[in-house]
This record gives structure tokens, sequence and C-alpha cells, in this order.
């Protein structure tokens, strides 16, 4: 049985496009089943319609400081498509410790760092600051505190002398697009683990899946 996938955006939903591109594969473990945005402008809504994925959008903006309320709305909308699993794809509202807690394990992000360097906003330009010459982007489970939890996937790409933020964003983009799609598969496909607050291969499972080491051209 696939598992049931909701993936939460706020924008352009590129990361949501590789995750319903990719599972579009026959021997793919998990099925999108809804894309929800808390923004009825996001460019994504539009791609996810065109790839024919239900879509929905639940407005963040009139419940304000309102998190309970936006979440019975959010939680009633997964538990009527009965979602085993939550994709957070650039989806730009904070959510509540206890929402989180009740999606423990199930619930991926993505981050255009090598996480746990360099959370919250302006990844790249911080990396730039601080001169890092490899960065990337990291899949992992969500818990309460942002950008931070079991780390599922890592992809690598190395800094330039000459990079901005942007075109350091678009090449950590690139690697996103892959990594996301080979985390969800890892984790619909029961091939990893949680071991406290690390996330670990299953027996017989593959530990190097988990990486893509950058290639210096
Ligand atoms: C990505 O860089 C993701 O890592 C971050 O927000 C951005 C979303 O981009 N969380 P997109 O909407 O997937 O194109």
């Amino acid at each position: 049985m696939k598992r049931r996938v909701a993936i939460l955006i706020s924008g352009r939903g590129s990361n949501m496009s590789a995750l319903i591109e990719a599972a579009r594969e026959r021997d793919f473990p998990a099925e999108i089943v809804v894309v929800i945005s808390n923004r009825s402008g996001a460019l994504g809504l539009d791609k996810a319609r065109a790839s024919g994925v239900a879509t929905l959008t639940i407005e963040s903006k009139p419940f304000g400081k309102d998190r309970a309320g936006f979440e019975a709305v959010l939680q009633s909308a997964l538990t009527q498509h009965k979602i085993d699993l939550v994709c957070l794809a650039g989806f730009m509202r904070l959510l509540s410790a206890e929402f989180v807690q009740r999606w423990y394990g199930k619930m991926l992000n993505i981050h255009p760092s090598l996480l746990p360097s360099f959370p919250g906003l302006d990844p790249q330009g911080q990396a730039l600051r601080a001169g890092v010459k490899i960065s990337g982007a990291t899949v992992h489970f969500v818990i309460p505190e942002t950008d931070a939890g079991p780390i599922l996937m890592q992809g690598a790409v190395a800094v330039r002398d000459d990079d901005t933020p942007e075109t350091l964003a678009a090449r950590i983009l690139k690697i996103e697009h892959r990594i996301y799609p080979t985390a969800l598969r890892l984790v619909a496909s029961d091939k990893v683990r949680l071991e406290g607050d690390l996330c670990k291969a299953t027996d017989g499972a593959d530990s190097d899946a988990v990486l893509i080491s950058p290639a210096v051209t």
C-alpha cells in the first residue's frame, strides 16, 4: 500500500513539483494525495493542478495569531484525506509544538543548508558570510524547534568564491530536488528508523543512500 502524502506549500513549489514527478514512478512507495497552501496566490497551486493533483487553500492570514484555529482546519483536511505523511516544501507558517508532536516521525521538511549549520532565514547568505567551502540541503523530520530534527538525508554542493546568495541558492535548489524525493522514498518504504534524536538506516537498507557529495567542477 502506498503511503498517502500531503505537501504543504506557501510559494513557487519547485520541491513540490519534484516530489509529484518522482511519485509518478510506478514503484514509488508514496502517492501525493493533496497539495495544501496557506496562501491563495501560491504559484505552486497552479503547478499542482496542472499535474492533476488535488489542491486546497487554507488561508492562514485571517487566523492571525490563532495557531490552534488554523491547525484545527489543517488537521481536519489531513484526516479527511487519510494522510500518512506530510512534506513541508517552502511552507512559511510556523507550526505549534502540539501539531508537530502529533506528526512526529511523519512530517518532513527541507532546508537549504547542511543543518545544523545555518538554520532560519537566508541560509545561503549565512553560508557565504561564514566562508564555508561546502554547503547544501537537508531533509529532516520536523520537531518543534525550527530547522532542526533528525536528519534523513543531505546533499552537498561546493561553494565558489564568486557565488552570490542567488547563485548558491540556485545550485542548492537542484540538489534539493534530488534529495527530497529520495528521502520521501526512504521514509515511505520504511528504510529509515528513529533512534532517539537520530535517523538511522533500517537493517539491510543502504546507509550510503542518504548522502550526495559534491562534484567540484
Ligand atoms: C526551498 O529552498 C526550501 O529548501 C526552503 O524553501 C524553498 C522553497 O522553494 N524551505 P520551493 O517552493 O520548493 O521552490
